[in-house]
């Protein structure tokens, strides 16, 4: 994690091996980025002109690392800005990426980004002194910093640059990322919370799909009580979303639980209670990710012992990044002589 591991992580920070795969689940799914929801396409706005402008100083047959690449937007952003060009680049996660996007490109440009998925950022494959460039979105900052970045600084070449869009404590990313973890919170809570209301139903809904099932239903206290206390679910869900700046969550779990309900009246209890154990695994995958980002956003502090890391000889320039008017990260850019 960040430079601030001292400090204490979020209760709900997941252990590594768990964060590992829920972001190889994420990337699986083909996003091309870790921002879906709030860039339907690429990065753009200020950070894609950050980009631009930081892909536009690079010499014809440069060659650019990507640390925490995931489904690679900014090789995609680099290609896109620089297809003139013998550019490449070299992309690493730690989770195992294929993004589709590659796969759909001609030969020549493909064969101009490689990536590496499995790949620390604290242990790179290259040689010393290769890369001109070393770019990361949303990405070093997950990394140990006291392993990975004597890793940047053994890669990069002199004269050589690093430039990163991080994240920054007091962003929008990590205020809505706190939200939507409480929301995720409160829908895993033992007994009480909209996984476990749902699951009490599921029988219940099974027996409802025939007319004999639905007469016993009707006097069994049991099962009455569950239908109540999954109602009461579903209004504390339309309270919960209506209060909240990123309900979007929330609207999808409902869609899903109803998706489950009408699995069980179908196909019966135990087609459901898969497809329930489907959904509440891909809502404890967001939540580790969300730990996980939470983690490794940087205060002032973090940010200045960050820089120190690069050295003395290193040039900083870090500033504030705003889309919208929100706070979206730091922008870094730091040049090694
Ligand atoms: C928020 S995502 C950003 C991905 C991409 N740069 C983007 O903008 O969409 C963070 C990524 O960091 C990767 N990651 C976390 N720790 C890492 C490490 N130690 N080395 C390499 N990648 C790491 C995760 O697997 C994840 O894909």
């Amino acid at each position: 994690m960040n430079d601030a591991t001292s400090a204490p992580q979020p209760a709900d920070a997941p252990d590594n091996e768990a964060t590992r795969h829920a972001w190889a689940r994420y990337w699986q799914t083909g996003a091309l980025h870790s921002c879906a929801t709030s860039f339907a396409g690429n990065y753009d706005g200020p950070i894609g002109a950050f980009w631009r402008d930081v892909f536009g100083a690079l010499a014809p047959a440069d060659r650019v690392l990507d640390v925490a690449s995931g489904n690679g937007p900014l090789a995609q952003l680099l290609l896109a800005t620089r297809s003139e060009s013998a550019i490449t680049c070299d992309s690493v996660d730690l989770a195992p990426v294929s993004p589709p996007w590659l796969a759909q490109l001609p030969p020549a440009r493909r064969a101009r980004v490689r990536f590496f998925g499995g790949t620390r950022a604290e242990a790179l494959p290259f040689e010393d002194g290769g890369h001109a460039l070393a770019v990361s979105q949303f990405g070093l900052e997950y990394s140990d910093l006291e392993g990975s970045v004597p890793e940047l600084l053994r890669v990069l070449a002199r004269p050589g640059r690093f430039a990163a869009v991080m994240h920054h404590a007091e962003s929008r990313p990590v205020a809505l990322a706190t939200e939507e973890a409480q929301h995720i919170a409160w829908a895993l809570a033992p007994g009480g919370g909209l996984f476990a209301c749902a699951t009490a139903m599921l029988r219940p809904m099974s027996r409802a799909a025939t007319e004999a099932g639905r007469r016993a239903l009707a006097t069994d206290a049991a099962a009455l009580a569950a239908r109540e206390r999954f109602n009461t679910c579903q209004r504390e869900l339309t309270d919960r979303a209506a209060r909240s700046p990123c309900p979007d969550l929330l609207f999808e779990l409902r869609e899903a639980i109803a998706v489950v309900m009408e699995t069980a009246a179908r196909h019966g209890e135990a087609a459901a209670r898969t497809r329930l154990a489907g959904v509440e695994q891909a809502v404890r995958d967001d939540g580790a990710r969300l730990a996980d980002l939470r983690g490794a956003a940087l205060d002032e502090a973090a940010m200045q012992s960050l820089l120190a890391r690069f050295g003395r000889d290193a040039q900083h320039h870090v500033e504030p990044l705003r889309h919208d008017g929100h706070l979206m990260g730091w922008a870094v850019r730091i040049t090694l002589r």
